[in-house]
């Protein structure tokens, strides 16, 4: 008999998820037993491949930059340009898992793109993910949004047109990381064009994290 109001509140907790994703339009955090299980396989599946990723990878510091910020701010709508095969994207997917998000990521490579969709199967995390294979040039701009997480790291001599392109989607309070902001190389004068289009923006506020291959983090502060 004192299940009832239990039953009825359980009833009602459903119904108010169920609500809740209707409207976002983004799924729910995995419940806990299966958050758990995910987590041991997403896990494993890193362990396993820690070191041998080879397409222009993010280092482990960066993707656990990534799924740190996701996490602590709870982000759900995350855009990543520059899938390869799908390190930062694990990362950004896993941390995904658990705020309730989904990722949409763009890569132009066919082998890659195809490597990226067996790494996301076999981590568990193809349900949080929409890999797309094409030309970022043409799918970002296009791409509706918004988005509060964005990661560009596809061709740098392009970033500062997917920043122009994406920040007007990317909702306040969110955030816009750049990878590679500190390489040298042959790109050095458009990264040098880009982290000082960066720091001119008013409405971002911008901090470069040094620890790994080099990212700038901008928190869009207004409109
Ligand atoms: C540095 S790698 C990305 C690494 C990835 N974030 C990771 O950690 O696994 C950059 C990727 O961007 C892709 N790329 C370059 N130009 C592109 C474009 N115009 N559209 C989509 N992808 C592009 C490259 O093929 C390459 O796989």
């Amino acid at each position: 008999m004192t299940k009832l109001p239990q039953a009825r509140g359980a009833g009602l907790l459903i119904l108010a998820v169920v609500a809740a994703v209707a409207v976002s339009g983004v799924g729910p955090p995995a419940i806990a037993g299966a958050q758990e299980d995910l987590d041991r396989r997403v896990r494993a599946f890193l362990d396993a491949s820690r070191g041998r990723w080879r397409d222009l990878n993010v280092p482990v510091v960066d993707g656990q930059t990534l799924h740190d910020i996701i996490i602590k701010n709870g982000y759900t709508r995350a855009l990543e340009i520059g899938t390869s095969t799908g390190h930062s994207s694990i990362w950004i997917g896993w941390a995904l898992a658990k705020t309730g998000g989904k990722l949409v990521t763009v890569e132009i490579d066919e082998r890659r793109h195809r490597q990226a969709l067996a790494n996301f199967e076999a981590a568990g995390l193809s349900a949080f993910i929409d890999a797309r294979l094409g030309d970022a040039h043409v799918l970002v701009p296009a791409l509706k949004g918004p988005f509060d997480f964005v990661f560009s790291d596809a061709d740098k001599d392009w970033y500062k047109n997917y920043l122009i392109a994406v920040l007007p989607k990317l909702e306040v309070g969110g955030c816009y990381v750049t990878h590679n902001v500190t390489a040298r190389g042959r790109w050095r004068g458009a990264r040098d064009e880009y982290v000082d289009y960066l720091f001119s923006l008013r409405n971002l506020e911008t901090t470069i994290d040094t620890r790994g291959a080099g990212m700038s983090i901008s928190y869009k502060r207004s409109a």
